[in-house]
């Protein structure tokens, strides 16, 4: 198969899907591996170091686009690209198709077939925990006076109150989130529907300044808090919030959201994505840190656990080709967003309010 890695656009994004190591053991299995030039530069990996691995260097995506037939991404695919799209193309990398209509738009006009890579880690996404990491150590900056916060440190000192931090959900980003506050010895209470989450983070951080809770008591504790860290994956077919816009008057002066998750009016009502390049806006007075691509700050970290954690999908769609490979791997399966010009991706169906054929039925798996 003659497999693709394009330079990511999206602006700030310096993760690339596959670095030297995977693109050599895909050269070994017999494939052609194309990767854009710089495309890994951020990440740490030179055109040398592709060259060496057995790659073919070329100079823009759109070359990258036309020598491939497998495309392996980080981010979306961009407007931008949509003109190097073709019929047998195989794009794999994480598509957030409910959220981007546009976009699978054009994936069923051309005909492609599009895998969502964010639909099929079976262990978690390999990226989340560096998004709770990076986004607890951002809201730790936001609580400095001179970023507008509360002024409060991180530490107790001549008695004074340290600051006092929130993470809401405790799956992979919230664990990842309460290892950076709680390197600092910030005070935390960790809030989860599921008692079991509660569980496991009580056991992990037993001894620290740390708590756990139901999420029925969040809000009580709204106007104490310094930090208010999201980690909830909140179903997007929900129309209701964990914090309404009328709490936000609530919470102290020099409050501050930090919503990793950052579904558009999600778990926070008043939350919208936004990017690294301008990553805080203020609504009701309290500032909220959205950013969609956190572990985009750290790319170097972010596509050494990406490229691994891809690599036996790509390797079988490359080796057994897309269909077939759904056919046998039911966690790629899962990612399997359009082909042949047929939406076969229930969430996106179901919020997009539009026609799909289940996976299974599409690909003839008969129900056991
Ligand atoms: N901004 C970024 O760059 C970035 C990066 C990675 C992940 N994310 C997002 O972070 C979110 C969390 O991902 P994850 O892998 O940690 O998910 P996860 O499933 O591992 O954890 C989610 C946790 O939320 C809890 N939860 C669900 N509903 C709840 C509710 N109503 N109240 C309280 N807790 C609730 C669950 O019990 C679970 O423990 C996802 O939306 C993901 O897309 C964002």
């Amino acid at each position: 198969m003659r497999i693709g890695v394009p330079r990511e656009i999206k602006p700030q994004e310096g993760r690339v899907a596959l670095l030297a190591g995977e693109v050599r053991e895909l050269a070994d299995d017999g494939h052609e591996v194309f990767v854009e030039r710089g495309a890994g530069i951020l990440s740490g990996v030179t055109d040398a170091d592709y060259a060496a691995a057995g790659a073919t260097l070329l100079d823009d995506g759109t070359a990258v686009y036309q020598s491939a037939r497998l495309i392996a991404k980080v981010k979306e695919v961009l407007p931008q690209e949509y003109g190097a799209l073709r019929p047998d193309h195989i794009v794999m990398t994480n598509i957030h198709g409910a959220l981007n209509r546009n976009e699978v738009d054009r994936f069923l006009e051309v005909g492609l077939t599009a895998i969502a890579l964010e639909d099929t880690h079976r262990y978690g996404s390999p990226n989340c925990a560096l998004a709770g990491e990076i986004g607890a150590f951002e809201g730790l900056r936001l609580v400095f006076a001179p970023n507008g916060g509360t002024g409060r440190h991180l530490f107790t000192h001549f008695g004074a109150p340290p600051i006092e931090a929130a993470v809401v959900g405790l799956g992979n980003v919230g664990r990842g989130a309460l290892r950076t506050l709680l390197a600092f010895d910030v005070d935390v209470i960790g809030l989860d529907i599921d008692r079991g989450a509660r569980g496991r983070a009580e056991l992990d951080w037993s001894g620290r300044r740390f708590r756990s809770g139901d999420i029925d008591i969040l809000s009580g504790l709204l106007d104490r808090l310094d930090l208010v860290i999201n980690c909830v994956l909140w179903p997007k077919h929900r129309n209701d919030h964990l914090v309404n816009r009328a709490d936000l008057g609530r919470m102290k002066p020099g409050a501050a959201i930090i919503d990793i998750s950052c579904d558009e009016a999600g778990a926070i009502e008043t939350s919208r994505p936004t990017s690294w390049r301008d990553p805080v806006y203020l609504e009701e007075g309290i500032r909220h840190f959205c950013v969609d691509n956190i572990p985009g700050a750290v790319p170097v970290a972010a596509s050494a656990g990406y490229a691994r954690a891809i690599l036996p999908h790509i390797r079988h769609v490359a080796g057994e080709g897309a269909l077939e490979a759904c056919r046998h791997d039911p966690w790629l399966r899962r990612g399997l967003t359009c082909a042949d010009g047929t939406l076969t991706h229930a969430e996106t169906a179901r919020i997009q309010k539009r026609d799909h054929v289940p996976v299974d039925r599409f690909l003839g798996i008969e129900a056991a």
